[in-house]
């Protein structure tokens, strides 16, 4: 099935950053973006993720065209369907890593497993204050909250940007897997060149286009 289909992608604040950008994302497929800093990976991806609209162009996701949808709509959307995992986590500050966990399982009505909190190497931390856990636990907390709502599309800006490389290469795993199990999909953006080439395609933004290197 598709999930995603972006035809003719062009966006410009000031300047154009992409042009004529397009891209599709059927079931059980993962795909990344690359591109130096400044490119546009972050506009690009908030596009497809319902969360920017575009210049030109339209993005399709999971059979709606986005410019038809209601905002309201677009918020269910976001709230059941998608996971968005972003450079900051967004976690709420005030509450244990846990309590941050629950609000999506609440919202969602799925569970908590705690199967993904080990995977995570979470478990120890999770009745914790987020303020005080590291960049990188934060980091996979986010990921767990996102998880947990069992998404249909996955966008993740830099998941693993806090992370060393094997705690990286195991979160990468983790999506991978689920993406698999779960017949969902995922745009990925990713300075780490290794990661991206673990997805099923890999673009990189140069020059306002999107080419296809994988
Ligand atoms: N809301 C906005 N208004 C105007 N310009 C913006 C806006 N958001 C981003 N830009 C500009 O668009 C360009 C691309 O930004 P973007 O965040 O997409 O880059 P990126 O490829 O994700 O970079 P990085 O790898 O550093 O995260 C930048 O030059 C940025 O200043
Ligand atoms: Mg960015």
């Amino acid at each position: 099935m598709k999930l995603l289909k972006a035809k003719a992608i062009s966006h410009a604040f000031d300047y154009p950053l992409f042009n004529g950008v397009d891209i599709e994302l059927d079931s059980g497929e993962s795909i990344a973006i690359i591109g130096i800093s400044g490119s546009g990976k972050s506009t690009l991806l908030h596009i497809l993720s319902t969360l920017l609209t575009p210049k030109e162009g339209e993005v399709e996701l999971l059979g709606e065209k986005l410019s038809q949808q209601k905002k309201n709509a677009l918020v269910q959307m976001r709230r059941n369907d998608l996971g968005l995992i972003f450079q900051s986590h967004y976690l709420i500050k005030g509450f244990s890593a846990y309590e941050n966990l629950e609000v999506a399982s609440m919202l969602s009505n799925e569970p908590i497993e705690n199967k993904l909190l080990v995977s995570l190497g979470i478990d120890k931390v999770i009745r914790q204050k987020v303020t005080e856990l590291s960049g990188g636990q934060q980091q996979r907390v986010s990921i767990a909250r996102v998880l947990t709502k069992k998404p249909r599309v996955i966008f993740a800006d830099e998941p693993t940007g806090n992370l060393d490389l094997e705690t990286a290469s195991e979160v990468m795993e983790l999506l991978s897997g689920y993406i698999k199990e779960h017949d969902a999909g995922m745009v990925l953006v990713t300075h780490d060149n290794d990661l991206a080439m673990r997805c099923d395609k890999v673009y990189r933004i140069q020059d306002e286009q999107l080419v296809q290197i994988k």
